[in-house]
C-alpha cells in the first residue's frame, strides 16, 4: 500500500508541527497530590518519552498547566487529561500552532501558589486574569515561575 494515498496519512501530515495547550483546572481533591503521589514525576517521564514540554501551576485548587509538543502527542495527552478524574471543570484556555517551544527545559515543570503566587504576580504586574487576557497573563507567569524554579 502507498502511503501517500492514506486519506489518515494526509491529514496526519496537514497537522504535524507544534501545537501547544493551555487549560485551567479544578483539583479534585485539593491538588497537593499531584507531588506528594509522585503522579508529577510519572506524567513528566510520560512527556519526556512523547517529547512534550510545559509547565504546571497549582494555587488554592486550581490546576493551570501550559503542554506543547508534536499535534500528535498533545492531542493524545489533551485527550487522557481532560477525561481524567482527578480534576474537573477543563476549560481550555488557548490551543493552536505554535513556532516554537516556550518550555524546552521542562518536561513537566511545577510551581505552587505558596511558593510564588500567580495572583499576586498579576496584580504586581497589573494583568488581569479574566477573560480574554488570561491566557497570555498565565502564559507569562508560568514562564516567570519556570525561570525562577530553575534558580
Ligand atoms: C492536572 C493534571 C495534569 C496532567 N498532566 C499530564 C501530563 O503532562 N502528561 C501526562 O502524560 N499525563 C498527565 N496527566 C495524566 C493524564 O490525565 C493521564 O492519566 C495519563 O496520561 C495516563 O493516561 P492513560 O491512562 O490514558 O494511559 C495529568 C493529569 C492531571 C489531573
Amino acid at each position: 500500500m502507498n502511503a501517500t494515498f492514506n486519506p489518515q496519512r494526509l491529514i496526519f501530515g496537514a497537522s504535524s508541527g507544534l501545537r501547544s495547550v493551555l487549560y485551567r483546572s479544578v483539583a479534585t481533591p485539593l491538588g497537593t497530590w499531584l507531588l506528594e503521589s509522585g503522579a508529577l514525576d510519572r506524567f513528566a517521564a510520560r512527556n519526556r518519552e512523547r517529547h512534550l514540554t510545559g509547565f504546571i501551576h497549582h494555587e488554592d485548587g486550581v490546576f493551570y498547566q501550559y503542554i506543547e509538543g508534536e499535534a500528535e502527542a498533545v492531542a493524545q495527552v489533551w485527550h487522557a487529561i481532560q477525561n481524567d478524574p482527578r480534576h474537573e471543570g477543563v476549560t481550555p484556555l488557548h490551543l493552536g500552532p505554535i513556532p516554537n517551544r516556550r518550555f524546552s527545559r521542562w518536561a513537566m515543570g511545577f510551581n505552587d501558589g505558596a511558593k510564588r503566587s500567580l495572583h499576586d504576580w498579576a496584580a504586581r504586574s497589573g494583568l488581569s486574569l479574566k477573560g480574554r487576557r488570561e491566557a497570555q497573563a498565565v502564559g507569562a507567569f508560568l514562564e516567570y515561575a519556570s525561570g525562577a524554579a530553575a534558580r
